[in-house]
């Protein structure tokens, strides 16, 4: 059996991910895709570690039984909680979310790099560990946002229900030296506009989504597992709820011919 042709699986605590998954289609158009997003019990960020880890197995179940040849986490609070312990329990390369750290570090002119995520990452300091892990002298400032993946669930992508915690979160990184900034959630994405504004470009923002492809590209390339099709991958998306709001946000990223959308049951 060629294991090349198999599927990439992606998931993400809710609609996130797929911001990930246009820079991976982007970069392996041939593969094939299918996305999770676990609308049902989303955010994450604000679940315990347990849940996190029990809703992830259940959405790993689906994808071994989808026979992936590979899945990539397209969710920081996932890879901050429990990706490490996870690693060991499925029989395919698991890649937890990137940090983006190599990029910002290439960006940034003084050093001084900013990270936004849900508490739950901010609290694991992943992000702060990969920087000193690459460069010690890197000064990483971190900044808990809590409200924003769930809003941005709800589909509050701009006006002043999304923009009153942007600027709260905003407010204090602003007063630091930091020229750059991580998106640590992939949800944060969707609104990089406002929060560009709201920096009044004082600060360069990096989406960890392309240095993720990047790696997703090296694990298949080495493990002889890229598709060698010619023409286009397919791309499913499946969510746990309502399948109208990610097919809409997926629309904003994907032609709408390129994919099929559906609901499915994890339990
Ligand atoms: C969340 O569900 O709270 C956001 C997940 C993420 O960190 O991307």
């Amino acid at each position: 059996m060629d294991k090349s042709k198999l599927p990439i699986g992606i998931f993400d605590s809710g609609v996130g991910g797929l911001t990930v998954v246009n820079k991976l289609r982007m970069l392996l158009p041939h593969e094939n895709i299918i996305y999770v997003g676990d609308t049902k019990r989303n955010p994450y960020g604000s679940r315990t570690a347990a849940e996190i880890l029990s809703y992830t197995r259940d959405i790993l179940r689906f994808m071994s039984a989808q026979s992936v040849k590979l899945v990539a986490i397209g969710c920081n609070t996932v890879t901050a909680t429990v990706y490490p312990q996870l690693m060991q329990e499925v029989p395919y390369p698991l890649i937890g979310m990137s940090k983006g750290i190599k990029t910002a570090q290439k960006i940034s002119a003084g050093g001084t790099i900013a990270v936004f995520a849900t508490e739950l990452t901010i609290a694991n300091h992943s992000h702060k560990k990969a920087a000193a892990a690459w460069d010690p002298g890197l000064k990483i400032i971190e900044q808990p946002c809590p409200e924003l993946a769930g809003l941005i669930e709800r589909g509050y992508l701009q006006g002043t229900k999304i923009m009153a915690p942007l600027q709260k979160y905003l407010a204090p990184v602003l007063q630091t030296q930091a020229d750059t900034a991580i998106f640590g959630c992939t949800h944060f994405p969707f609104i990089q506009p406002l929060f560009e504004m709201l920096s009044q470009d004082r600060l360069a923002f990096v989406d960890p989504a392309h240095e993720m492809a990047l790696e997703v590209l090296e694990v298949l390339k080495k493990a002889d597992l890229l598709n060698r099709n010619s023409h286009s991958g397919t791309l499913q998306l499946c969510f746990t709820d309502a399948t109208e709001r990610g097919g809409m946000l997926a629309a904003q990223l994907i032609p709408k011919h390129e994919f099929s959308v559906q609901k499915i049951r994890l339990t």
